[in-house]
């Protein structure tokens, strides 16, 4: 069994990293993860990770001359922990063409809608907005293009008549639950890979 090694991007709650630190305490998840980092310092994800015996980082990007020189050194600290899959886990900024590529093939994101439906915010308003009967999440690995690269794995959840944003938060985030860690551990597995599913795009 081979264990890989994960570093994490944060900027909020960390309900994703919790599970995710979750799933590999329990066994069922065949990952170490190195490194949180938070953009923000009052992540609470920090307080998660520090509870769980993990390395936090805050990189600032207001400490930062530019976006470039802010990612340089975000993917410098990345680098520096030689990680197998960086995993966006609620990290909320969009990473520029550079530090992707640095990355590609290494790099998964968690995006709350059934993409290509309602890439970017406010997913849950306006899955509602559009009378969609259903939503869900999706885990991809990410390319240049924001919310866009190959699909590993979705989850679907009914759009209730009564549902609002909330709920609908609350449902898609139990699902983002269980779907980041399985994504994960397919990639552990080997049964999942970037080169193959760009070689096999969906029909
Ligand atoms: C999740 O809905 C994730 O899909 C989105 O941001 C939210 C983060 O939640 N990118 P958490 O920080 O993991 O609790």
């Amino acid at each position: 069994m081979r264990i890989i090694k994960l570093v994490a991007l944060i900027s909020g709650g960390g309900t994703n990293l919790q599970s995710i630190i979750d799933h590999i305490n329990e066994g069922n998840l065949d990952a170490k993860i190195d490194l949180v980092i938070s953009d923000r310092e009052q992540a609470y994800g920090l307080v998660r990770a520090r509870d769980a015996g993990i390395a936090g980082l805050v990189i600032r990007p207001g400490a930062y001359a530019s976006k470039v020189e802010y990612e340089h050194a975000l993917a410098k600290a990345v680098a520096n922990y030689d990680p197998d899959l960086v995993i966006l886990a609620g990290w909320m900024r969009i990473l520029g063409r550079k530090f992707v590529q640095q990355f590609q093939g290494r790099l998964v994101n968690i995006h709350p809608s059934l993409l290509p439906n309602h890439k970017g915010l406010n997913t849950h308003q306006r899955v509602i907005d559009a009378g969609d009967k259903t939503h869900g999440a999706t885990v991809h690995f990410v390319t240049a293009q924001l919310d866009d690269g190959p699909t590993i794995i979705q989850a679907q959840v009914t759009v209730d008549a009564n549902d609002d944003a909330a709920t609908l938060q609350q449902k898609v985030l139990h699902e983002e639950h269980k779907i980041y860690p399985k994504a994960i551990q397919w990639i552990a597995e080997g049964k999942v890979n970037f080169a193959h599913l760009i070689k096999t795009p969906a029909p």
